[in-house]
């Protein structure tokens, strides 16, 4: 690092999340300067293959000239206003009808807030008022599964099911309660089918509701697809049987659609991919491609009305954010949908996903890989070790940070991939073409045969 360079200014003021401090203090930021189409480029001018989509997030990819024209001319015309005391602006008021529009289930109303996090924790906060406003305020606890991701705030740290939202910060708050990881391959008992395994993890569902009391439960928190978790695509059975089961004890389903939302998955929404009908959508990162933060959470009629009753009765519905349903925000989330109706986004996302999962199938003859899996255009490569004695492939051990170490010479080969564990995820903006893909996969191939080598190395 130069003297004063900005990798060293970065160190000495800069907090960075999912980042060893300490280690960042020695070996300093990945600077990236600027961005067009799914490449960035850092401050030493290296090109890198933007295969993450930023945090799941820039699904148009860099340089849209389009959305930073109207995001220009909406501050020329109406930089702010809130949407408290009865007030509106024109582009929340089309932003929440198209949304009602192209929802997978019936909506009714849409409330905007600016992360992921924040709408989760709308969804929470509105669950409780929903459930008091019905009359079964005792209707306090949630669920959701290990390793899911719901956000950062106290309450969707408390819903993720990820340890280091937890460990040292006091985390999960009580009533939140977190089930078996849908993830087949990985929790399986030997020998146990498909069908089994997903009936056991819905009966071990249905004996927590039971220990609890069903009527003490206020919702159930998924992600259609679980991006966080290391991409896992959970079995159409359970998703069906868990459906029905919610509805039968009268618990909302809240659809955490930050990842699977606007064709990721293959479809608009990954509800309508994975057959889920929930009382409350929450979307934000692809809802203005990143390029600005908004988030909205969608509620249907039966939530809806009954808390427009309670906020009657109060004379307030008490939840308040400045920025909820920014116009500059809300203008550019109706120019990225603009444009995903133009392009017709889910339909591009089905037609890259052949060329996309095949060539991840294809590394499964490397000897680092030991499963992928994925849907539309977002995968998880699970490296593993292959055992020359029985040919049979097992988990590294994680403290050999085998994942960690194939990203950073991934990086090294000019390509931005997550190592979640040791699994490799892929998020790639939806705007990537076969060529990139194949180039993708081509600096990856290139990574994990340096990662084998430093491990047989080592
Ligand atoms: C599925 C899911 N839900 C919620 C969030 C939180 O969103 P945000 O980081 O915008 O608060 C994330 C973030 O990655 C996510 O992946």
């Amino acid at each position: 690092m130069a003297f004063d360079s900005l990798e060293q200014r970065d160190a000495r003021s800069v907090i960075h999340g999912l980042t060893n401090l300490k280690l960042h203090a020695e070996r300093g930021a990945t600077v990236i300067e600027r961005g067009r189409g799914v490449w960035v480029t850092d401050n030493h001018g290296n090109d890198y293959l933007e295969a993450m989509s930023g945090l799941w997030c820039i699904a148009l990819g860099y340089g849209n000239e389009r959305l930073a024209e109207v995001a220009a001319r909406q501050m020329k015309t109406l930089a702010y206003y809130p949407l408290t005391n009865h007030k509106s602006h024109p582009p929340v008021i089309e932003l929440a009808e198209k949304l009602k529009a192209i929802a997978p289930v019936p909506m009714s109303h849409v409330w905007f807030a600016s992360t992921g996090s924040e709408a989760n924790d709308c969804a929470a906060r509105l669950a409780w008022y929903y459930w008091h406003a019905v009359g079964e305020p005792q209707r306090k606890k949630f669920i959701a599964h290990k390793l899911a991701y719901h956000g950062n705030t106290i309450a969707t740290a408390s819903l993720s099911g990820v340890s280091y939202a937890h460990d040292k910060f006091n985390l999960p708050l009580p009533g939140f309660f977190h089930v078996t990881t849908p993830h087949y391959t990985r929790h399986a008992h030997p020998g146990e089918s498909e069908d089994a395994f997903a009936d056991r993890l819905l009966a071990d569902i249905q004996q927590l509701v039971e220990r609890e009391g069903a009527d003490t439960i206020a919702a159930f928190f998924l992600e259609p697809v679980m991006a966080a978790g290391g991409i896992v695509v959970p079995l159409r059975r359970y998703l069906e049987g868990l459906r029905k089961y919610l509805i039968l004890n009268n618990i909302l389903l809240v659809a955490d659609e930050v990842v699977t939302g606007f064709g990721r998955i293959g479809e608009m929404f990954g509800c309508t991919a994975m057959g889920l009908q929930p009382d409350m959508l929450v979307c934000a990162k692809a809802l203005s491609s990143a390029y600005i933060p908004i988030s909205a959470l969608m509620m249907n009629a039966r939530v809806y009305e009954a808390i427009a009753r309670q906020s009657d009765e109060q004379g307030v519905l008490g939840l308040t954010m400045t920025y909820s349903g920014h116009p500059v925000a809300a203008a550019v989330a109706l120019e990225a949908l603009k444009i995903y109706g133009e392009m017709n986004i889910a339909a591009r996302v089905r037609q890259l996903e052949a060329p996309f999962l095949n060539g991840l199938n294809r590394l499964l003859e490397h000897p680092l890989v030991g499963e992928v899996r994925g849907k539309g255009l977002l995968a998880g490569v699970e490296l593993m070790s292959l055992q020359s004695a029985t040919d049979k492939r097992v988990p590294f051990d994680p403290r050999l940070k085998v994942g960690a170490l194939c990203a950073r010479i991934a990086e090294q080969h000019g390509l931005i991939v997550r190592a979640i564990g040791d699994t490799i995820a892929f998020c790639p903006p939806l705007v990537i073409s076969e060529t990139e893909i194949e180039e993708m996969l081509a600096r990856f191939k290139r990574a994990l045969d340096q990662a084998l080598a430093a491990l047989r190395a080592a």
